[in-house]
């Protein structure tokens, strides 16, 4: 199971479910520098090995792999994995050459690990997609398995990142899961324009100081196109910087039947 570290109740979760499927439970805790572009966290993401360790150990994980990243990365490196349309969308259009990175590290664990299968969270939606079209395509005898996103007690999804937070800045993270729960209602109320769900998650968002949206985006689950009018359950994913700390979620929205 892939982390860049820092560990919470989300990965745990992962972890436990991974316990669930396998024999042995190898993590591996690695803050990859080529999914971040410039301009972003990789200098200041939160780490804290010692602590990751004893939760790992806590947890029954018999192999934490720590790869260096001289050793990972060394001069003269020059192999990526890419995709054209998943990487297209959402995410991917704010962080060029992100999935890039991801998809390139997260190969090389399972060319390292040879695990049988690999838990991913759906917090990271896009990325779960990728993976698995990329296993898929490249023909990776991995099965991969989603786990729904964890949450704190008030809804937030469980991040690294959150540890950022001021606490006002903490309030104003909660604007996302209100969007996407007001959504889902709204939805169960009979609105199903896409345009009109956005809008209002925009404004309802936006109305906290400190948010900045990047997306917000009503897509078809498989293909991460944009859809207009929620006639079977899509994704709603959203994206939004709180200070200066971007943080992601999303929902499946179900329309009445
Ligand atoms: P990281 O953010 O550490 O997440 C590691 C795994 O935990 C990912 O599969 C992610 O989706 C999952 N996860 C994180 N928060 C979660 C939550 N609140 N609920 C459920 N799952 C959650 O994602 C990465 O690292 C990296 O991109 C990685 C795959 C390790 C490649 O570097």
């Amino acid at each position: 199971m892939p982390t860049m570290g820092f560990l919470h109740e989300g990965h745990l979760s992962l972890m436990k479910e991974a316990k669930r499927h396998g024999d042995k439970l190898v993590i591996s805790i690695f803050i990859n520098p080529t999914q971040f572009g410039p301009g972003e966290d990789f200098e200041s993401y939160p780490s804290d090995l010692d602590r990751d360790l004893k939760l790992a150990d806590d947890i029954g994980v018999d192999v934490a792999f720590i790869p260096n990243k001289a050793d990972f990365y060394p001069p003269g490196f020059d192999t990526f994995i890419d995709q054209k349309k998943l990487p297209s969308h959402l995410c991917g259009l704010s962080r060029s050459g992100h999935f890039q990175g991801v998809m390139t590290i997260v190969a090389k664990l399972f060319n390292v690990v040879a695990p049988d299968i690999a838990v991913f969270g759906e917090k990271d939606f896009q990325q779960l997609a990728i993976i698995q079209r990329m296993v898929k395509d490249l023909n990776v005898n991995i099965r991969i398995i989603g786990h729904p996103t964890v949450r704190e007690a008030d809804g937030l999804a469980m991040s690294s990142r959150n540890s950022k937070l001021t606490p006002d800045l903490r309030i104003a993270a909660l604007s996302l899961i209100t969007a996407l729960k007001n959504t889902q209602r709204s939805v169960e109320n009979g609105i199903t324009n896409a345009g009109t769900l956005i809008e209002n998650a925009t404004d309802s968002i936006s109305s906290h100081p400190g948010t900045e949206i990047d997306y917000i985006k009503i897509c078809d689950p498989d293909t991460l196109d944009n859809i207009a009018k929620i006639d079977r359950p899509v994704v709603m994913a959203l994206a939004v910087i709180v200070g200066t700390t971007r943080l992601i979620d999303n929902m499946i929205l179900h329309p009445n039947k």
